[in-house]
């Protein structure tokens, strides 16, 4: 089977800091990845060059969606999103002042692909895309459990939901591949146990490739399939729970006694 996304000599340097170092990994369609590695390992700069947040200093990033292979290395982040890519942040990024719904909503506005504000707000036209975004908004808010919630203000929302929103609003941009960065960070343990539920319903239900950053090891062990470890900006592992579970670099570099 083909990759979905190939990463080759990919190198990050902030000044003399060599943040992401000469990473290649390759990502099969489907896939449930796990990435993890000490603090500034460099695991969020690798998202931020795979979502045009940087470009890279070295390297390619070859995406494959739809039999169609293209090198997106330095593009822009919307034209990374509109080639089926999202992402949630580490820091949670939301319109705090706006609804549940209406931050859905406004994902699938920007990505839309028609103009919202051309004139035509009053042909069917627009009444019907209108009414499409408001029921795949809705969908979305179900399947992260805040339907119920869709009209409180975001910032209103418990920490652990307003991840689970970010994770919304990153589907309603229909994404191929999610990338989640640090998605149970602040949760509780049963929070954890049922986002660990959601993630592997929602790449089932929506074909997804994900790939989670996580310090939770009770997390990534039960839930990603293969997983890459990054140490000052270097890949110094990948393979499947045991084998990483196991493997003494890692063991040494991140895992210590815990594991
Ligand atoms: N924009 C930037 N400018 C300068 N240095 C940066 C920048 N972004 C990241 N770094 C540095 O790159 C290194 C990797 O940071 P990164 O945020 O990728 O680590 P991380 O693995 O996500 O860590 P954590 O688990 O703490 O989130 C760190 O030394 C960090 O200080
Ligand atoms: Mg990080």
């Amino acid at each position: 089977m083909d990759s979905v996304l190939k990463i080759t000599g990919l190198s990050k340097n902030f000044g003399g800091l060599a943040a992401v170092s000469g990473i290649n990994m390759e990502i099969y369609p489907g896939e449930l990845i796990g990435l993890i590695g000490p603090n500034g390992a460099g695991k969020t700069t690798l998202f931020n060059l795979l979502t045009g947040v940087y470009e890279p200093s070295e390297g390619l990033i070859e995406l494959n969606v739809d039999g169609k292979k293209q090198q997106i290395g330095g593009m822009k982040p919307y034209k990374i999103t509109a080639l089926g890519m999202a992402r949630t942040f580490q820091n949670i990024r939301l319109f705090k002042s706006m609804t549940v719904l209406e931050n859905v909503k406004l994902a699938m506005h920007k990505n839309a692909g028609y103009g919202v504000f051309n004139g035509l707000l009053r042909t069917s036209r627009y009444y019907n895309a209108e009414r499409w975004i408001e029921e795949k908004a809705c969908e979305y808010l179900q399947e992260v459990g805040l339907y119920k919630k869709r009209y409180d203000k975001a910032t209103n929302l418990p920490y652990g939901e307003q991840r689970r929103l970010e994770i919304a609003r990153a589907l309603a941009t229909q994404p191929s591949i999610l990338f989640l960065d640090e998605p149970a960070a602040g949760m509780n343990p049963q929070e954890t146990e049922e986002l660990t539920q959601l993630i592997h319903h929602l790449r089932d239900k929506y074909k997804l490739t994900i790939i989670l950053i996580e310090h939770d090891m009770s997390l990534v062990m039960n839930l990603c399939e293969r997983i890459f470890v990054l140490n000052y900006g270097q890949l110094i592992a990948y393979g499947t729970p045991d084998e990483i579970k196991n493997n003494e670099f890692v063991i040494k570099a991140y895992l210590g006694e815990e594991v």
